[in-house]
């Protein structure tokens, strides 16, 4: 039996992590961030010092690289070996992670990794082309997103939360060209899949959104 498989594509900022993780509990099933792949080769790129536009070293990393994955309560990801976890979910790293994954061939090498999380009872994929591209016979697809101003709102106040300083314009200025990147590549653009729930979630509560998703498949 093939494990089935519920894609939530959508932009950064829209809440899909959190919405995936939950749902993912709920059903009992596995979990695949997959931006954290693209992350975590944007951490090996930068470790190497490689220039952004040499693809074949890109995809020379990409291919040597080993990930593991412990998907416990929080995430927690090593790249050979080392704990990179911390480093995730930097804004560097985000915008690095955005750019080396407009290359075609750079996403295929990544696809495989991705198609190894379908396992049974099921898989949750968190992305952008999941249910467009990676699980495109997926049966159930989900499309979600917010406004950039209520995504850069969020993502702001998480910083602050943090005790981080944050500049509010230029988060809203970085997801919006993060946006323009993501859905404007030729290859395997943010796009709504053909026959996916479409969710705004500007004015939803997180447990609204993860009771709609739930919905679908139970
Ligand atoms: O979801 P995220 O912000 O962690 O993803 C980081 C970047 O990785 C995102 O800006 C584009 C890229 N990405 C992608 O191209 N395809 C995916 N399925 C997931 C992420």
């Amino acid at each position: 039996m093939t494990a089935p498989v519920l894609t939530i594509d959508g932009p950064s900022g829209a809440g899909k992590g959190t919405v995936s993780r939950a749902v993912a509990k709920l059903l009992g099933w596995n979990y695949l961030d997959s931006g954290s792949i693209y992350r975590s080769l944007a951490v090996a790129v930068l470790n190497a010092g490689l220039n952004l536009d040499d693809v074949p070293a890109i995809c020379e990393v990409a291919q040597a690289m080993l990930l593991e994955f412990d998907c416990g309560d929080a995430l927690i990801v090593k790249l050979n070996g080392v704990d990179i976890t911390a480093r995730l979910a930097t804004e560097t790293t985000g915008n690095t992670a955005s750019i080396i994954a407009a290359y075609p061939d750079v996403r295929a090498v990544l696809l495989q990794k991705q198609k190894d999380f379908q396992q049974l009872p099921g898989l949750v994929a968190d992305g952008r082309d999941m249910g467009s591209v990676v699980f495109s016979d997926a049966r159930y697809k989900v499309y979600l997103t917010a406004s950039a101003e209520e995504r850069a709102l969020r993502r702001y106040k998480q910083l602050i939360e943090k005790g981080i300083d944050a500049n509010l314009p230029q988060i809203t200025r970085e997801i919006e060209e993060r946006d323009r990147r993501d859905s404007q590549r030729t290859s395997a653009p943010l796009t709504v899949p053909e026959g996916a729930l479409y969710i705004d979630s500007s004015n939803l509560t997180i447990q609204e959104v993860i009771d709609q998703v739930v919905n679908l498949v139970v």
